[in-house]
């Protein structure tokens, strides 16, 4: 569904993004790991043009983007296919819950407003936040935000949902009820992109996870291979430092969520 090929991006004379290839199919929800600082912000927002790529290329289906000389149109069409979920929730502070997820509904994909009102509520219903409609990102605590945050993305129902680190912002007990909504959406086979370092979650909800460090993929694999034969001496050190015991205390803490 979506082939990325030799993704470059440097920032002055910082190569961040050093040529990263990655294929998705449809359904797939892939994790993607890395040392902060190794270029998993920049390769997201890349790929949704928010903060564009140097060079390489986006295969979207039969939309195929060459990254240096991609038109206006070129980044409209392929952003309708995208959703996002930003770190810090980017929720407009003077809108409620409701018009949070409404506006992309209306303005962006031009749906009349009493459908719009609709599909919005049903995407609060999903994420457990129906009775909050009418909250304001301020009266919502950060873990509800990044619920809004998410109904906001799967309202548009897009073909693609990138997720850049959507639970490290929240307080621990909040993370799980987070961490349900992604599970429950890739239940219902919702193409996702995933970057978190809930290893846990990783293990358990992706069909791919991907390592990055230093602007290259370094290793990638199903999640079991993945954690528990990883080849390479980066990702063997990436994974060292996460003691076994605090994965196996985390383990699937996200499914004692209350959201349902
Ligand atoms: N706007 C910018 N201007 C200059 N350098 C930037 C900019 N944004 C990111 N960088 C640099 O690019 C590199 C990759 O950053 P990026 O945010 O993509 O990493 P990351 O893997 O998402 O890290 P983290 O896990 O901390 O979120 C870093 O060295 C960062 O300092
Ligand atoms: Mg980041």
């Amino acid at each position: 569904m979506l082939t990325v090929k030799n993704f470059k991006k440097k920032y002055h004379q910082h190569e961040v993004l050093k040529g990263i290839d990655m294929t998705i199919e449809k359904g797939d929800v892939v994790a993607l790991l890395g040392p902060s600082g190794s270029g998993k912000t920049t390769f997201l927002r890349g790929l949704a043009f928010l903060t564009p790529g140097d060079s390489g290329n986006i295969i979207f289906d039969d939309q195929k983007i060459d990254i240096q000389s991609a038109t206006a149109n070129d980044i409209k069409q392929l952003r309708q296919k995208m959703g996002f979920v930003f770190q810090n929730f980017n929720l407009f502070a003077n809108k409620t819950a409701l018009q949070n997820v409404e506006e992309g509904l209306v303005i962006g994909h031009k749906i009349p407003k009493a459908e719009a009102k609709q599909i919005a509520q049903e995407a609060l219903k999903k994420v457990g936040l129906l009775e909050f409609s009418d909250h304001f990102p301020s009266q919502l605590s950060g873990g509800q935000a990044q619920r809004v945050g998410i109904a906001r993305a799967a309202a548009l129902n897009p073909e693609i949902i990138l997720l850049d680190e959507p639970t490290s912002a929240l307080d621990p007990e909040l993370v799980a009820d987070v961490l349900q909504v992604i599970k429950q959406l890739a239940d219902e086979g919702k193409t996702m992109i995933v970057v978190t370092h809930e290893m846990a979650f990783a293990r358990d909800v992706a069909d791919k996870v991907v390592f990055m460090d230093r602007g290259l993929v370094v290793e990638q694999n199903e999640p079991a291979e993945f954690f528990d034969h990883p080849k390479s001496p980066r990702l063997k050190e990436f994974l060292s430092r996460i003691s076994a015991a605090s994965v196996a205390n985390n383990s699937f803490e996200y499914e004692k969520s209350s959201v349902n």
